[in-house]
């Protein structure tokens, strides 16, 4: 298997608290693994997420996307789009709109959204058993099925990375074991790579490997 992310003594201090949320992690994800991140809260866990996702910049450190250096990644957002699905570990969604709207939210500043982004979405919200659910505003829907939108909007452009950020914290065991069988079914069939932080001891069940984050940096095994 080849690697699809490399970080090399990763550091993020952050201004405002004038404290370091990574210390030198150093990881290695190898492409179509299901990796699971624990470690107590305030760890650094979804600081790691963000800066995987271009979404945060490190302080130090080297990144490397399947081996090319992160820097030389211009366009986060286009990176981001193609190559990572992000469930947020506070969904958000917009409540007034509907599940369907909140998909297409990205694109929806676009003048038109084509129709194949449209029957790509429908079909993962079918795939999650959400298709009654489309045009149903997100405020009037249950936390198990908030949770089935993320996912379906974090497949829309079937990324080949899915970034979970405790997916399944605001759920109970039925739908958290619902939630861990469809990214497992997704690492199976398609061998979408999932970096997924979690509490839950299901984990285990479901990833190839856990890793442990303490104080910023990954605990040794
Ligand atoms: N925007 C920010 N500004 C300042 N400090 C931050 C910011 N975001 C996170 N931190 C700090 O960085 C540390 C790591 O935060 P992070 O959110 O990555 O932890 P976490 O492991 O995801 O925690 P949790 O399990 O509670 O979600 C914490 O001490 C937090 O207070
Ligand atoms: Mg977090």
């Amino acid at each position: 298997m080849n690697n699809i992310f490399r970080t090399v003594n990763l550091r993020k201090f952050y201004e405002q608290t004038k404290s370091f949320a990574l210390q030198d992690l150093s990881l290695t994800v190898k492409k179509g693994e299901f990796v699971g991140i624990k470690g107590p809260s305030g760890s650094g866990k979804s600081t790691l997420l963000y800066i995987l996702a271009g979404l945060l910049k490190p302080t130090s450190g080297e990144i490397y996307f399947k081996e090319q250096p992160f820097e030389g990644i211009k366009n986060k957002a286009l990176y981001r789009r193609h190559n990572i699905g992000f469930v947020f570990q506070d969904f958000y969604l917009y409540p007034n709109f509907t599940v369907l709207e909140n998909m297409l939210f990205p694109c929806m500043q676009r003048l038109f959204v084509p129709g194949s982004i449209i029957k790509n979405a429908e079909r993962h919200l079918e795939s999650l058993h959400m298709q009654d659910k489309r045009n149903a505003r997100v405020e009037s829907l249950s936390a198990g099925e908030r949770q089935r939108a993320c996912i379906a909007r974090a497949l829309l452009y079937e990324p080949e990375c899915i970034f979970a950020d405790e997916p399944t914290g605001n759920l109970d065991s039925q739908n958290a074991k619902n939630t861990l069988g469809l990214l497992k079914k997704l690492n199976d069939d398609y061998k979408t790579t999932i970096l997924l932080v979690t509490h839950d001891e299901m984990i285990s069940h479901y990833a190839h490997r856990i890793v442990h984050i303490i104080d910023g940096s990954l605990k040794k095994e």
